[in-house]
């Protein structure tokens, strides 16, 4: 089992839209997926239609240590993606973990109960910093951020989470590692500027930076993220194909390139979803 967190220290960025549809697309790939919304605001935890709503969810989870799937993981429409909803309305979480002894080390053994069940876990998490967010960091192997494309958002980008993975070092004395930051251009337009030139130039601004990779797909910005939003679909589903005239590619293939650069070893199943599978299943679904 692979855990990613999905992390940047503002909000806006696209952390809810990228992990919704990442974990998604894994899950299409036929791999069991886990979102678990830590974010205080559910836009997660609402995105899909549940076919099964667990009485439970990440109050339950971290406050109270349930680890019992029955109580806590909800299922969504699509199949082998599951979710553990946030309910921390009154968000009392925060408090909680800075008073618990094990405090910032809970999910990384609560996700233990979890090993059997899941090929991936991918954490949503609050656009600033705080426990619940550093908790998820030490729980995780791979780190992702989405970066819009401004040289200035890219400098506030790189004060911010080096001051961050700098402090939480402290962890590497008592043996858990930190995950290896990914970073992406999110957002990117296709047509005034290009898109290979942001990347290249925050590649330059992070080339020193061992613990930081940029990867080399950058998501365009394009309606079909805000439209698949709201029509509960992930956007691969939606747009599978590239519609005609426009210089962006299809949201399934950007994503694919996007998950198969995190998640190399499934390069094969994740290159199987094409337009054809998703329609042929869409059908069994139904
Ligand atoms: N690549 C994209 N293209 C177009 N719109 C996007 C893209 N990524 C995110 N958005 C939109 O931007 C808004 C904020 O995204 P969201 O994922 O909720 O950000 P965050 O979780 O970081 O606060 C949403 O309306 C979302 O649909
Ligand atoms: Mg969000």
């Amino acid at each position: 089992m692979k855990t990613l967190v999905v992390i940047s220290t503002k909000g806006g960025v696209g952390k809810t839209t990228t992990a919704v549809n990442l974990a998604a697309l894994v899950a299409d790939a036929g791999k069991r997926t886990l979102l678990i919304d830590l974010d205080v605001q559910p836009t997660l935890s609402s995105y899909f239609k549940l076919t099964h709503e667990a009485a439970g969810g990440t109050f339950q989870f971290i406050g109270w240590n349930e680890t019992r799937l029955e109580e806590i993981v909800s299922h969504t429409s699509i199949p082998n993606l599951h979710l553990i909803k946030s309910n921390d309305d009154q968000n009392q979480l925060a408090n909680l973990l800075l008073n618990a002894a094990d405090g910032r080390l809970r999910l990384l053994r609560l996700l233990k109960a979890f090993e059997a069940h899941y090929d991936l876990v991918v954490i949503d998490t609050q656009g600033a910093r705080s426990v619940t967010l550093e908790m998820a960091l030490l729980a995780s192997d791979i780190a992702l951020s989405p970066v819009i494309p401004e040289l200035l958002a890219a400098r506030e980008f790189r004060r911010g989470t080096t001051t961050l993975f700098e402090e939480m070092r402290t962890y590497e004395f008592m043996g858990i590692t930190l995950p290896k930051l990914n970073i992406f251009i999110n957002r990117a337009d296709f047509i005034s500027v290009d898109a290979r030139l942001i990347t290249k130039s925050l590649q330059r601004t992070f080339l020193d930076d061992p613990d930081v990779r940029v990867l080399k797909t950058p998501v365009p910005g394009i309606a079909s993220y805000r439209k698949a939003a709201s029509l509960s679909l992930p956007a691969h589903r939606l747009e599978s194909k590239k519609p005609s005239g426009r210089k962006a590619p299809a949201a399934l293939d950007t994503m694919k390139l996007l998950a198969i650069e995190i998640f190399p070893e499934w390069k094969a199943n994740i290159q199987s979803i094409t337009a054809e599978t998703l329609a042929s299943a869409a059908v069994q679904e139904e």
